[in-house]
């Protein structure tokens, strides 16, 4: 389906139906019913680094000698979400630079409509479906997000979009979970993921991405991550922004909340602290579309 026609259909159908519909469309249930409440998941998600940002603007210089007349974009980025990484990369670029933003939750969608600078468009498609002809993309990013789509079927989509020698770059803000207080709230994490629920820790996209011939890895680097830091709402408030725990019922929400605050409360590191960091350190996947 084009992604006008989405545009279309979005607006009147329920929000049962949309999360159906996105449930066909390749998005995982969990990834359909968690990143519904843009406005939550804005405030209370990372940013990225400064360092993060340059490592992708060097790689898009890289790609410049790659003009060809059947190239559409410049960048693609999927799963732009509310727009954390678009509205930080896109002050760093030149407004010439041809620049999609697609995201599929229209609550998401509607907070990186607000927030991106004109020469952005934004779009409501999938991985699985990307309306853009073949060898037409120079650089796909996908910023945490690429362990919810990460299969052959969808990496030979990105691979048929890429221009030849075009890049697919994917990051990360991983939780230092070696940390015993962020260790103790993983474990509680832990109990609302089922083994079907991607998990970007868990490593699978990794596997994926070494699995499929048409990419060779130019990258992978960790990075020092983000500084994020606040009070115990703001603390807790970060983790009930993750989608297992975004898409839990009122009362459900209630009890793992409490006992997030039982931990900060509790662990030796935190209880003492009005303001806590929360650590993070940045990962980067970077690949090239060989000509197979
Ligand atoms: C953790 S959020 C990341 C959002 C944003 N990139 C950021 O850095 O904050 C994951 C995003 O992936 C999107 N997503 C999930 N499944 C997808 C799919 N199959 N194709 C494209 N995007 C998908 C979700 O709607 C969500 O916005």
């Amino acid at each position: 389906m084009h992604w006008k026609s989405l545009h279309k259909l979005s607006r009147p159908i329920s929000s049962l139906t949309k999360q159906i519909w996105l449930q066909m469309n390749n998005v995982h249930s969990v990834a359909a019913t968690g990143f519904n409440q843009g406005n939550h998941y804005d405030s209370n998600r990372p940013s990225y680094t400064d360092q993060a940002i340059r490592y992708i603007v060097d790689v898009l210089s890289e790609l410049s000698p790659l003009n060809r007349k059947d190239l559409k974009y410049d960048v693609l980025e999927l799963g732009a979400g509310t727009g954390k990484f678009t509205e930080k990369i896109t002050l760093c670029i030149s407004q010439d630079v041809k620049y999609l933003a697609s995201e599929p939750s229209e609550s998401f969608l509607g907070v990186l409509r607000n927030k991106v600078p004109s020469f952005v468009e934004c779009a409501s498609f999938t991985a699985d479906a990307i309306p853009l002809p073949n060898n037409s993309v120079k650089l796909i990013i996908a910023a945490q997000c690429f362990h919810w789509f990460a299969n052959h079927e969808n990496l030979q989509e990105l691979y048929r979009v890429l221009v030849p020698g075009g890049r697919f770059v994917m990051l990360w803000n991983n939780k230092d979970w070696s940390i015993p207080w962020v260790k103790s709230i993983e474990d509680i994490l832990t109990q609302y993921y089922d083994e079907d629920t991607p998990r970007a820790v868990s490593y699978k996209w990794k596997h994926v991405i070494e699995s499929f011939s048409g990419f060779s890895l130019k990258n992978h680097q960790l990075l020092p991550g983000i500084q994020m830091r606040g009070d115990r709402d703001f603390v807790v408030g970060h983790f009930s922004s993750i989608s297992v725990i975004s898409r839990l019922s009122p009362e459900e929400k209630q009890e793992v909340l409490a006992k997030f605050y039982n931990v900060l409360d509790s662990n030796e590191m935190t209880k003492h602290l009005s303001e806590i960091q929360i650590p993070f350190h940045t990962e980067i996947y970077d690949v090239e579309k060989m000509v197979l």
